[in-house]
């Protein structure tokens, strides 16, 4: 019978990510896999809450946007809100109970914390922009597109939650691949996408608290697709199942890519369906979209099944993903780049190659 303290007979440094005796005492002096224990404490170090940005020229700016720019602002705020509703609970319901190592399971539980900080900023923006921010949230749930998205996001999730065979079998284990693969697409496609258009609009002067606060969320899903790619790349290092898994769901994971991007491109239809605003427009955030879905493929070990452009097409997304890169003169607007933990918070996506993922 499992237990939430069971005394096991493997050494916590011989134990897998998942599927192994359960994590008995929560220690850190030594770990198996070090990026991992990297990744949790510059996550921890990046504590942040939304109060800290002051958002009330938001107000104003909104006001003068087009209905067309607010239909854009509005409609990628809800869909990031559902993402984060779903990514701030998912983690820590379906990967936790299968959690092996004391590292992994502290990186699971404070990546799940983060994403209910991204979900709690959400309020914090709407509560400032709209008169009635209780029905901004209510509509959420009755946009389709946004719907069909929170089906896809959590589809892999609950197939992982619903298995009832031989826990660690291989089939879970197929599951336990697959569900990792949608939350790295998640958190390297459909987020990078949304992010795009909120610097968009800081870029022509308006909602910069609004870029602000997503400034802070960016820094942490760096750190969130970090982690995904580290799990991932640890599976076949650690059971060879997973090479075998890998090959087998290869055109099953194309096509998960694939029906991502397919839906971030129709999810760009709909947000510019009112018009588009000064640097971005849906034919531009569709080639975006290719291009982080390219990058992506290319990080996983997986080729792009689609010819790619080289450059970003959307280059000024660097400097907000850059973290420290952002000059910011302290009195116009409220430095984002400062640090809470003291460790540097420039991570980019190869910051931990170097850290054998
Ligand atoms: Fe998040
Ligand atoms: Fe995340």
């Amino acid at each position: 019978m499992k237990s939430v303290f069971k005394v096991g007979t493997k050494k916590h440094l011989k134990k897998k990510m998942f599927f192994d005796e359960s994590v008995d005492i929560a220690r850190y002096d030594t770990v198996k896999n070090v990026p991992q224990q990297k990744l949790y404490e510059k996550m921890l170090s990046f504590y942040w809450t939304p109060d800290e940005i002051d958002v009330t020229k938001d107000k104003i700016d909104f006001g003068k946007l087009t209905k067309g720019e607010q239909h854009i602002f509005t409609a990628n705020l809800k869909r990031q809100i559902l993402l984060d509703s779903v990514q701030g609970r998912s983690p820590n319901i379906a990967l936790l109970p299968l959690c092996s190592t004391p590292e992994l399971e502290v990186l699971i539980e404070t990546w799940s914390f983060f994403e209910t900080i991204h979900s709690r900023s959400y309020t914090h923006l709407i509560r400032n922009v709209y008169p009635d921010p209780s029905k901004v949230f209510d509509e959420i749930v009755t946009i389709p597109e946004i719907l069909d998205c929170g089906k896809d996001i959590s589809r892999h999730y609950d197939l992982l939650m619903h298995y009832r065979g031989k826990f660690g079998s291989y089939e879970h284990k197929r599951l336990l691949y697959l569900c990792m693969i949608s939350i790295y697409i998640l958190e390297g496609i459909r987020f990078y996408v949304s992010f795009a258009c909120s610097w968009g609009f800081a870029e022509i002067k308006k909602m910069e608290g609004n870029a602000k606060i997503i400034k802070l969320i960016a820094r942490d899903e760096n750190t969130h697709l970090a982690a995904s790619l580290n799990i991932l790349k640890s599976f076949p290092k650690e059971d060879k199942d997973y090479v075998k898994i890998r090959k087998e769901t290869h055109n099953e994971v194309i096509d998960m890519f694939m029906s991502a991007i397919k839906q971030e491109e129709e999810w760009a239809d709909y947000l510019f369906k009112h018009g588009s605003m000064i640097g971005l427009n849906s034919g531009v955030l569709k080639e975006y979209v290719r291009w982080i879905g390219a990058k992506r493929f290319k990080s996983a070990g997986y080729t792009t099944p689609y010819p790619t452009q080289q450059a970003n097409p959307l280059p000024w997304t660097e400097k907000w993903i850059g973290g420290g890169n952002v000059q910011v003169a302290p009195q116009e607007t409220e430095i984002t780049s400062y640090l809470v933990g003291g460790v540097t918070q420039d991570v980019k996506e190869n910051t931990f190659k170097g850290l054998s993922l």
